[in-house]
């Protein structure tokens, strides 16, 4: 469920009417919802109830600073994975003794940020990795808490680009390998063991994945506890599906979710983190474009909009599906037609979606892209010298640009032209 619902044939953010956004900041815009973010979040937090525990959001999903400070202000934990996110979660107010930091390659500058800084723990993924966390920690005196990362060899059945528990992906340390590891850690000066840490992929739309990693944590846990390691705390990652479409998908519900965790890991004595990213932020934010033209082809329509891949590159990159829809309301039985929903970037990747049915619709009309709340804004880029794309908060009947559209000035004012030219 989110805040983005018809009201008198027009489009709404919460109680604020999307035409009334657009009127301010111009097309194209990301519009975030608050209540949409924070009900999220609960549903989160109040399904692991009086089980300990930190939900803390995958920044990488949507890293803008108010989305931060609200989920920050309702008691997030933050998952970060560069030396930036680190910093942002930082300037949200977010304390370090909430922020995990994962990631498959920090540099010794990170890692030392996160140290001097405050850090609840590095989710470590590699024996140098580790060996470097424990160099700079004992050079400034201080032990780094640390889970280590490991990779089940599980199938998370989602796209491959996104799959990151099998062993033929980059990420996290064999588990065959982990209680050799783990007792090197243990010896390492600047290293304290504090758990286990696992991520197998995003978008998973099932709950045996989940059920068959957590179980193989369940196990590790038990043999690294037998070999003296104090394990108290799991790390369970993100990667819960959110539905894009309206019909033909039901992904698991948070509860359910938990429900796994609980049934597998819960008599362990453990704390529990999880990262979710996309099943926050995902369904509480729209990308809003409007129509440039209506172009007619030869046996197809193409629907130009002034969005296009560098503002959300999901579906030309992963060949994801947004729901369109119009921000005045069809009435009701007005047919659809077929339309390829593309944007003005010169590359016939920038497709948002092929033979979408749509009502008619027409240069000018305004359209909105659903489900784009995560992995939207944060992929955003400058290609084709297209300023970044600005991004709103509405809270009930108040919005806020909480990044503004940069100037050309701005964009053009950031490259140097050198003396010799
Ligand atoms: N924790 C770790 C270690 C991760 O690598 C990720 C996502 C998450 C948590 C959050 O996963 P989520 O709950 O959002 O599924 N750009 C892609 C998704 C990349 C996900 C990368 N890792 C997309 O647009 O689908």
């Amino acid at each position: 469920m989110d805040h983005f619902l018809y009201r008198n044939g027009i489009l709404h953010a919460e109680d604020v009417p999307i035409p009334e956004i657009v009127a301010a900041v111009g097309t194209p815009v990301y519009v975030y919802s608050a209540a949409t973010l924070t009900r999220h979040f609960r549903l989160f937090d109040e399904a692991l109830g009086a089980m300990p525990h930190l939900v803390c959001f995958a920044i990488k999903s949507n890293s803008n600073l108010a989305v931060l400070k609200l989920l920050g202000s309702l008691g997030a934990g933050m998952d970060v994975v560069s030396g930036g996110e680190y910093r942002r979660a930082k300037a949200a107010g977010v304390p370090g003794e909430r922020i995990v930091f994962s990631g498959v390659g920090k540099t010794p500058e990170e890692i030392r940020l996160a140290l001097t800084g405050g850090i609840r723990q590095f989710n470590v993924e590699s024996e140098p990795e580790l060996l470097a966390i424990s160099r700079i920690a004992a050079e400034l005196g201080l032990r780094a808490p640390v889970a280590l990362r490991v990779n089940p060899d599980v199938d998370a059945q989602t796209h491959e680009k996104i799959a990151t528990g099998k062993s033929e992906n980059k990420f996290g340390i064999p588990i065959a390998k982990a209680r050799d590891v783990y007792a090197m850690a243990a010896a390492l000066p600047g290293i304290e063991v504090i758990g286990i840490d696992v991520h197998i992929g995003s978008q998973l739309t099932q709950l045996e994945p989940f059920e068959a990693a957590f179980r193989k944590v369940r196990a590790l846990t038990e043999a690294l506890r037998a070999d003296g390691h104090d394990i108290r705390r799991l790390d369970l990652g993100g990667g819960l599906g959110i539905p894009y479409t309206r019909s033909n998908e039901a992904p698991p519900l948070p509860v359910e979710y938990v429900g796994v965790i609980r049934e597998t890991l819960g008599d362990l004595g453990c704390e529990i983190e999880i990262e979710p990213g996309r099943l926050i932020s995902g369904n509480a934010g729209i990308l809003v474009s409007s129509v440039i033209y209506l172009k007619e082809g030869e046996g197809r329509n193409f629907l130009i909009v002034d969005a296009a891949m560098n503002d959300l590159v999901r579906p030309s990159m992963y060949g994801a599906w947004h729901d369109i829809v119009p921000v005045l309301e069809p009435a009701p039985g007005t047919p659809l037609a077929p339309l390829d929903v593309v944007g003005p970037v010169c590359e016939t990747g920038d497709t948002f979606a092929r033979a979408r049915a749509l009502p008619p619709l027409a240069a000018e009309d305004v359209v909105a892209f659903r489900s784009a709340g995560a992995y939207g804004a944060v992929m955003a880029s400058e290609y084709n010298s297209r300023p970044l794309v600005p991004e709103v908060l509405v809270s009930g009947d108040q919005f806020a640009v909480i990044r503004p559209r940069p100037s050309f000035e701005e964009m053009l004012g950031r490259d140097t032209i050198p003396e010799w030219l």
